[in-house]
């Protein structure tokens, strides 16, 4: 089977072509450092070719939601050590998702600061996870430009914390409304300094923030995750084709570890001039290797690598309830469904107690 063979990526041999997707699951502390029983965790899961961890805050500011770990000082950088070290000796390979929430965010997990954002534009018709309940969105605060060149700058030292962690690489979390993405959308976007206004202008932020990552390790140890067709978070494009077509070919200069493309996941009834499938609007543009995520099982997983229109796979949801998901797919076995209601925070339940096949 094509998902169990192994693969390279520059230097960095994955065992098979099965990637853990990155998922939040907000049980750090409050300091946003992880545990035990993140170790535990990813320990479990080491058989995946690669992990990409949940996503981590690269400064106090990225912050939106609670419990959300961090790679900004040196107590979280220590607690990231004993999850690599434990991954790695388990024969895994561990990617950091880099992650600033800009907008997505609230005061109320912020200790009463105002979220952040390209522009002061706020998400209309969803609501925000809270200690106190489901929140109305509030307008962010527009960053100057020169925050916009600190929060650059807070990517790259997230990346070289990542590195004294002990990662095989980064990920940049570029994808689902994030303030990366965040900046790349007219919808959210609406500034008028050189981070604004034309594609070019809109793909600034994201590029250069990639520069840096690039700066700290090799590039074919950075990636980046992009959800051009997932209007969530308010991320609306009049021309996703020309942004993400624009930005992909820059992508291609560096050139990168992988292209994590993140399928819709949403209808798309009232957008009829996006495009309808991310990975064959957006596939062909990379020249690199391409992670495609979103909705997969074993044969559609399958199926996508032996067209060539993908080299990896990675699996979300199914890897919160099958610790052994590579184990189930070389054996046909069935897979245990996730529990929604212990997705995001509490303690093991629903986090480490899923058993493998054998146990
Ligand atoms: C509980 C949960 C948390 C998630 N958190 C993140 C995250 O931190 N970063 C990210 O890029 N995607 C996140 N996602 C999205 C997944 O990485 C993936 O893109 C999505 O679940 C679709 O893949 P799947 O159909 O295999 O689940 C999360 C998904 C789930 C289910």
């Amino acid at each position: 089977m094509k998902l169990l063979e192994s693969f390279q990526i520059g230097s960095l041999k994955l065992a098979n072509r099965v990637v853990m997707a990155p998922m939040t699951r907000s049980r750090a502390d409050q300091q946003g450092r992880v545990g035990p029983l993140h170790v535990r965790y990813y320990t479990q899961r080491a058989s995946a070719g690669l992990i990409v961890t949940e996503a981590t805050n690269v400064s106090r500011d990225a912050i939106g939601s609670p419990l959300t770990p961090g790679l900004f000082d040196e107590e979280q950088v220590a607690t990231w050590r004993s999850v690599t070290d434990a991954v790695h000796a388990a024969g895994g390979r561990i990617f950091a998702q880099l992650w600033h929430t800009g907008r997505v965010g609230h005061s109320l997990v912020r200790g009463g600061v105002l979220p952040v954002a390209p522009s002061a534009i706020r998400i209309e018709g969803q609501l925000h996870f809270t200690a106190s309940g489901m929140k109305e969105y509030e307008t962010p605060r527009a960053l100057s430009t020169e925050e916009v060149r600190a929060a650059v700058g807070d990517f790259r030292s997230a990346a070289r914390h990542a590195k004294q962690a002990g990662f095989d690489g980064v990920e940049l979390h570029g994808a689902f409304g994030y303030l990366p993405n965040q900046f790349l959308v007219d919808g959210a976007n609406q500034r008028t300094d050189e981070y604004g206004g034309s594609v070019e202008n809109r793909c600034r932020f994201v590029l250069e923030v990639m520069e840096g990552l690039v700066a700290e390790w090799d590039s074919e140890r950075v990636g980046i995750k992009l959800s051009p067709t997932i209007p969530f978070n308010g991320m609306m494009d009049s021309d996703p084709r020309a942004l993400f077509g624009h930005l992909i070919t820059r992508l291609n200069e560096l050139p990168l570890a992988y292209l994590h493309l993140m399928q819709g996941l949403f209808p798309l009834d009232k957008l009829p001039s996006w495009p309808k499938d991310a990975l064959a609007t957006f596939g062909p543009l990379y020249r690199g290797t391409l992670i495609t995520n979103g909705g997969y099982d074993r044969d559609r997983a399958e199926q996508v690598l032996k067209e060539g229109r993908a080299q990896l796979v990675s699996f979300g949801a199914p890897y919160v309830a099958n610790p052994d998901l590579v184990t189930r797919f070389a054996k046909g076995a069935a897979l245990a469904r996730p529990d929604r209601a212990t997705m995001y925070g509490g303690g093991e339940k629903g986090f480490t107690d899923y058993p493998a096949l054998a146990e």
